[in-house]
């Protein structure tokens, strides 16, 4: 049994059936304003149409180029549409170095062209002509499928020099400079469309796309009517666009205050996106560990945790002067822990303290500090996810998420389920689905329903 004091110390992370409704309809009340013209300046989840409108039929063919920046890594694939729902993808990983990621964008740009030039070369395509499908995880307003303007950077990425700009442009403009390559980007996508269309390839019920990684967002399938700031031109042959949400965003007027603790507050103080992305500071990878141990840092403060051990203060001052010491992947296996054993938990104790053996009660206490925070981001996501659902007309709607968190967590998915079946409607039927490579295949798709377009 738990003792009631780390209860108590958890107690703000659990959500109220009151709180998770009120959340709920501020949400939805939200997504309203950013889909208006009139009020979409004030709103913090923008809705940008994304110009992708026809979603895959499966029978794609072709060779692809994507590249995929928005998060710890960059990556270059070269994706094969086979037809019959069927693609393969060969890829390479390269790192993105912290200077690059709050440097002159210039630098940025030259890098992926760099790594680009250098896939292309090691594949022998030189020659060959490729579409190229480029995956930019980060909040742009776009005015067609090619033209992507970053309103902001999140995710700990700073470059001067790119907010404002179109990046399909600096993206071009650096592999001209170069010159040893020749590539025709014909799309430019967030991750979670990516992650739609990778999935509507599969399963044709497909209408959202979320990503639970390193950062937090979903896309879904609007009407056309109800998009006021997309181009008419583009409404009159396809009642359908993707619309990117920018759910990250969400709580940047005060909407989430209520339900904030001061741990996310000082997370956010500690940003460099100080009050920016407030509802992904409470949802994603990025942020999930280091929740957690500012809450160790409390609870060795308060005596709730390591009750007997004489070095609990030396402890509380190895998490408290070791930022990002605490990672969102030692979540994920503590809650795959089973009792008494607990040989991740302890583990991952031995690593942070140098404790042998900790004993059952504090690796129980941990754990429930790990559920309560992660329980949280779920529960969070699962409103957002309910109020797309509720939003689409369709009766069965199919959910394709990727990213870290709900990829490696062994409980996310659990807790997503257990808030949607409370608020999704009851005429609805709902499913999830793991997206295959949504950045790669989903770019892929992109360039290949633009080009069966044209
Ligand atoms: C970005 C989104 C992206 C999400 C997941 C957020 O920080 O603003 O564009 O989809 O991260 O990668």
């Amino acid at each position: 049994m738990l003792d009631v004091e780390v209860r108590k110390l958890m107690q703000p992370f659990v959500l109220s059936d009151y709180q998770m409704q009120e959340v709920y309809t501020r949400f939805g009340s939200e997504i309203a304003k950013g889909l208006k013209r009139s009020t979409q300046a004030q709103a913090n989840t923008k809705c940008w149409p994304t110009y992708v409108q026809d979603l895959p039929t499966g029978d794609e063919m072709g060779k692809y180029l994507a590249l995929d920046l928005g998060g710890t890594n960059f990556r270059v694939l070269l994706v094969t549409l086979k037809g019959h729902h069927d693609a393969s993808v060969d890829s390479q990983i390269y790192a993105v170095p912290k200077d690059l990621m709050v440097g002159p964008g210039v630098d940025l740009f030259d890098h992926i062209a760099e790594c680009l030039a250098k896939f292309v070369a090691k594949h022998d395509m030189r020659n060959a002509y490729l579409p190229l499908g480029f995956t930019f995880s980060f909040p742009c307003e776009q005015v067609g499928l090619k033209e992507a303007m970053l309103t902001r950077w999140t995710k700990g990425f700073d470059c001067a020099g790119v907010e404002g700009e179109d990046v399909g442009r600096l993206l071009h403009e650096a592999i001209q400079r170069r010159d040893d390559v020749e590539i025709d980007v014909v799309g430019i996508l967030n991750d979670t469309t990516g992650t739609l269309m990778s999935c509507a390839h599969r399963n044709p019920d497909c209408r959202v796309g979320v990503i639970v990684g390193t950062g937090c967002n979903a896309c879904y399938v609007e009407h056309v009517d109800n998009v006021e700031l997309m181009d008419p031109a583009y409404k009159r042959k396809q009642k359908q666009v993707i619309i990117n949400i920018e759910w990250g965003a969400f709580g940047e007027s005060g909407q989430l205050d209520f339900v904030r603790t001061e741990h996310d507050r000082k997370i956010d103080e500690k940003s460099i996106n100080r009050s920016e992305q407030l509802f992904e500071k409470m949802t994603s990878g990025m942020y999930l560990g280091e929740l957690v141990r500012l809450v160790l840092v409390q609870a060795l403060e308060q005596n709730v945790i390591f009750k007997l051990s004489s070095k609990r203060q030396e402890y509380a001052d190895i998490l408290r002067n070791n930022v990002d010491i605490f990672e969102t992947k030692h979540m994920s296996e503590i809650e795959d822990d089973t009792f008494p054993e607990f040989a991740n938990t302890r583990r991952i104790v031995k690593q942070l303290f140098g404790l042998e053996k900790a004993a059952v009660e504090d690796c129980q206490k941990l754990k429930y500090i790990c559920e309560c925070v992660a329980r949280r981001a779920g529960t969070l996501v699962a409103i957002g996810v309910s109020g797309l659902i509720n939003r689409i007309s369709d009766r069965r709607v199919v959910v394709g998420i990727d990213g870290s968190v709900y990829r490696y967590h062994p409980k996310f998915d659990a807790y997503i389920r257990e808030t949607m079946h409370k608020l999704v409607k009851s005429d609805k039927e709902f499913d999830i689905m793991l997206s295959e490579d949504g950045s790669g295949r989903g770019a892929a798709l992109v360039a290949a329903v633009a080009s069966k377009t044209k």
